[in-house]
């Protein structure tokens, strides 16, 4: 049996090539390999921001990011909420305008439905504490009534609006294993209602 690391190629050159046999192979490389990689990629990439401007704030959005996780894993909230505190800025630098959806894309599978909806909508959620600001601070009005609109406003309260200052934050490596077992557990849960 080929292995991972021993693994041979296939012979097709294209989708349409590729054999019965082919598909089977690939697709279990493939799947092991997600599986044996699961939450490595967000880590990684949270991880290369370490030194992204801080944009005239006294802290940067990495920093951000760990100070809003320290503030959930402190005020006892589940493992899933707390890596989703980690990550919800994860995408910004990538497109600051929609970071939050991507964000929110970067964990769908992983963390519930609420937590999902929660980390893709804060962008606007956010706004509501601009006190001071042009910005339309009345903006997520729209969502008033949806099943998540109370959470939203609590995760953008308590883990991102209030947490812009200096604090004593834990570091990346404390929150690892939680993405890791986060991200294990939902790619196996996602490999067995999906087999293909
Ligand atoms: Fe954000
Ligand atoms: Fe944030």
């Amino acid at each position: 049996m080929d292995t991972i690391e021993g693994q041979r190629t296939v012979k097709a050159t294209s989708f349409r090539e590729a054999t019965a046999e082919d598909w089977e192979y690939v697709t279990k490389l493939g799947r092991e390999a997600i599986q044996k990689n699961a939450g490595r990629p967000v880590i990684d990439l949270l991880r290369s921001q370490k030194d992204v401007p801080n944009h005239g704030w006294q802290i940067n959005n990495y920093e951000h990011s760990l100070q809003c996780a320290t503030r959930a894993l402190k005020n006892g909230e589940t493992e899933e909420y707390i890596v989703a505190a980690l990550l919800h800025d994860l995408c910004q630098d990538l497109n600051p305008y929609n970071h939050d959806k991507l964000a929110g894309d970067a964990l769908r599978y992983y963390v519930s439905d609420e937590l999902h909806w929660v980390v893709a909508n804060h962008q606007i959620f956010q706004l509501s504490f601009r006190d001071h600001s042009k910005f339309d601070t009345k903006a997520c009005e729209k969502y008033r009534g949806h099943p998540y609109f109370e959470a939203a406003m609590r995760f953008c309260e308590h883990y991102d609006m209030n947490c812009f200052g200096k604090y004593d934050y834990l570091p990346l490596e404390h929150f690892e294993p939680m993405v890791y077992r986060l991200y294990e557990k939902g790619v196996q849960a996602f490999h067995a209602k999906h087999p293909y």
